[in-house]
């Protein structure tokens, strides 16, 4: 598969007269791509049942005609108002009770069942159209799900769909009762229509109660794309994908993923520096026109495992964008980096956001490759840089990495629902291991909690996977690699109690944490090799070798042959001390990087890239500010 370039397009907000003439000058930029009709629904049915596609046909045509291959949205994202008259209780409903309004986008509760048929009718329409079109090359389901805080909804759609996921789940009312522990407080029920949701409750709800609405409503998301990958996968064998985002994990992915051919994600690393990468403002500063040098890198190995080999960036920061805190140009250069970096982690496709910045709505003061006044953007200079390297880079292919690490979004949930200190999330635990292994200069593969085959990797890290099911743990107890567990694995059970035996419970691993306390940010715990543990320490109990301790002598790390558990929070220092341990160990090669630098290797290339503002040596040479070193091997 070649690698190519795209962009978004709205055909919709231009006068017709020009399609054809940006049309051309997309081919001419070297794009392949173009991403169309994801937000377009109030034209394609102005009213109820008065459907108008002649305008999305010529544009499918124009565009086709012109050389292009045309990624067609469904437009489920942005129901229009009329749709708030035919169901006004399709609104989502926050956690203080209150509906979200229309005059934005997203605005469906993921539940309501007029609504998601509302979303089956309408991709039936589009695929009867489109499904035999040559020029539509991929599909793409709504446009990302979760974004603006949107999977939980607290609506009477929801309470209604929980109840019977419920009752399916658990089948007598005692049985729930028993496995949450309603007990406690007299929080037993007589009869799943009893259950309401876990909102506006006098204090703390039930944890057990709030992570299975958290897993019901995944679940939402996971039926509501599905009934609209039926529709089309019923009228062409084209690709489907859904185009997720940064740092959203109100929804397992992976589950969503099942029913598609491609995971597409939306990258903008200046504004996910500010808005959540969550580093500190030194951090934020230094590489404020660059990006983290790690967190896209993170989501390219996540959506190579949601997509099951296939993915894309469907939409890439192009210039400032207008939604974070503050929104600086980028660095000369980044725009190729950034492109260049997703092809290297094994992207098919990078589009870029937007086509022509939009003069008008929300989003005026966000970039494009073009001008509102038609005039080339700096973007698009690097656009073209790239589509000329890329006439003689190798194609796609996948590569096992040597390090695999595990991203499991009902831990993520777990750890959201009981954090026991704040600020302690999953995301970033996982984030921070990542950061470490490619600091250590190590390619890694992002595995789904499923995964149940750890042939081939030397390493395999399962930070914090509080829920251990059992498949998982055998695999990890199996696997010929060393593994890094903890912190909190297993730390409770399907029903969100602590098991006993005491957790991790790891067959052949003397371990058992026998207290857990959270510290404050300004009490780290040091340690003797370096580094420091912050936020999370467990007490360790057992007669494993110990690995890792504090000033104080307690054991963090303990192990036996290639089961290695750590029962702490490590902070960078610490991380790297470990990181270096477990390579040791497990006899992987490793290469410290640079401030700022990274590299990856796939079967047939080696990438370098320089996300600082200096000059960085790399062992083929100084790279310059953003610069990129592919080596053909
Ligand atoms: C994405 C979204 C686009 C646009 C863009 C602006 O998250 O998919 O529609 O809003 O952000 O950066």
């Amino acid at each position: 598969m070649k690698r190519t370039l795209g962009t978004c397009y709205y055909p919709e907000h231009w006068p017709e007269e020009i399609w054809a003439d940006d049309a051309r000058r997309m081919v001419e930029a070297g794009l392949t791509w173009v991403r169309i009709g994801e937000f377009s629904w109030s034209r394609l049915e102005p009213t109820p049942g008065d459907l108008q596609w002649e305008w999305l046909d010529r544009a499918i045509e124009t565009l086709g005609a012109a050389g292009l291959r045309v990624v067609l949205g469904t437009p489920t994202a942005t129901p229009p108002r009329w749709m708030i008259n035919k169901h006004p209780d399709m609104l989502a409903v926050d956690a203080h009770g209150q509906p979200r309004k229309f005059g934005s986008r997203r605005h469906y509760c993921f539940s309501h069942l007029g609504y998601r048929e509302e979303g089956r009718r309408i991709a039936r329409l589009m695929a009867e159209r489109y499904g035999r079109n040559p020029y539509i090359g991929a599909w793409q389901t709504d446009n990302e799900y979760g974004c603006h805080d949107t999977t939980v909804s607290y609506s009477n759609a929801a309470r209604d769909g929980f109840r019977i996921w419920l009752a399916e789940r658990y089948g007598d009312i005692h049985r729930l009762n028993s496995v949450w522990g309603n007990i406690f407080w007299s929080m037993e029920y007589c009869a799943f229509d009893e259950v309401d949701l876990p909102n506006l409750t006098v204090t703390e709800p039930n944890p057990a109660h709030v992570q299975d609405f958290r897993r019901y409503s995944s679940d939402m998301v996971v039926l509501f794309n599905k009934v609209q990958v039926e529709e089309i996968k019923a009228c062409t064998s084209a690709p489907i994908s859904h185009n997720y985002m940064g740092r959203i994990t109100d929804f397992d992915h992976f589950a969503v993923g099942t029913d598609l051919d491609i995971a597409t994600w939306d990258s903008y690393p200046l504004g996910f520096l500010e808005d959540r990468v969550g580093a500190d403002a030194a951090h934020q500063r230094a590489y404020a026109r660059q990006g983290d040098p790690d967190f896209q890198a993170f989501h390219h190995d996540l959506y190579r495992a949601v997509g099951h080999g296939r993915w894309w960036v469907m939409e890439q920061q192009p210039g400032p964008v207008n939604w974070a805190p503050y929104n600086p140009s980028p660095l000369a250069g980044m725009v190729r980096l950034w492109t260049w970096e997703a092809f290297a982690h094994g992207a098919e496709a990078v589009c870029y956001f937007r086509w022509r910045q939009a003069p008008f709505a929300q989003e005026q003061m966000h970039a494009g490759l073009l001008r509102p006044d038609r005039q080339d953007a700096p973007a698009i200079h690097e656009a073209r840089e790239v589509a000329t390297e890329l006439s003689g880079a190798p194609d796609v292919q996948f590569h096992k990495a040597p390090v695999a690490l595990i991203f499991d979004y009902d831990a993520d949930w777990a750890w959201t629902t009981q954090p026991h200190g704040a600020g302690l999330s999953y995301f970033s635990l996982v984030f921070d291991h990542y950061k470490a292994l490619r600091r250590a200069g190590l390619s890694v593969d992002i595995l789904p909690p499923d995964h149940e085959d750890f042939a081939g990797y030397r390493l395999v890290l399962a930070p914090g996977i509080m829920c251990l099911r059992d498949g998982l743990r055998q695999a990890l107890n199996d696997a010929k690699g060393h593994v890094l567990y903890g912190p909190r694995t297993g730390a409770r059970d399907e029903g969100f109690a602590i098991p006993v035996p005491l957790p991790p419970a790891i067959k052949g691993l003397d371990v058992t944490v026998s207290r857990v306390e959270s510290l404050r940010p300004d009490m780290p715990v040091t340690l003797t090799d370096g580094g420091a543990v912050t936020g999370y320490l467990e007490e360790l109990e057992g007669s494993a070798d110990v690995l890792m301790q504090t000033s104080q002598n307690l054991p963090v790390a303990m192990a036996t042959d290639n089961q290695i558990y750590c029962g702490a929070w490590l902070d960078a220092a610490g991380l790297d001390v470990m990181v270096a341990l477990l390579c040791d160990r497990a006899g992987v090669e490793r290469q410290q990087m640079p401030e700022g630098v990274r590299t990856r290797r796939t079967a047939t290339e080696e990438f370098w890239f320089n996300h600082t503002t200096q000059s960085a040596d790399t062992p083929f040479g100084a790279l310059p500010p953003a610069g990129v070193l592919r080596r053909v091997l």
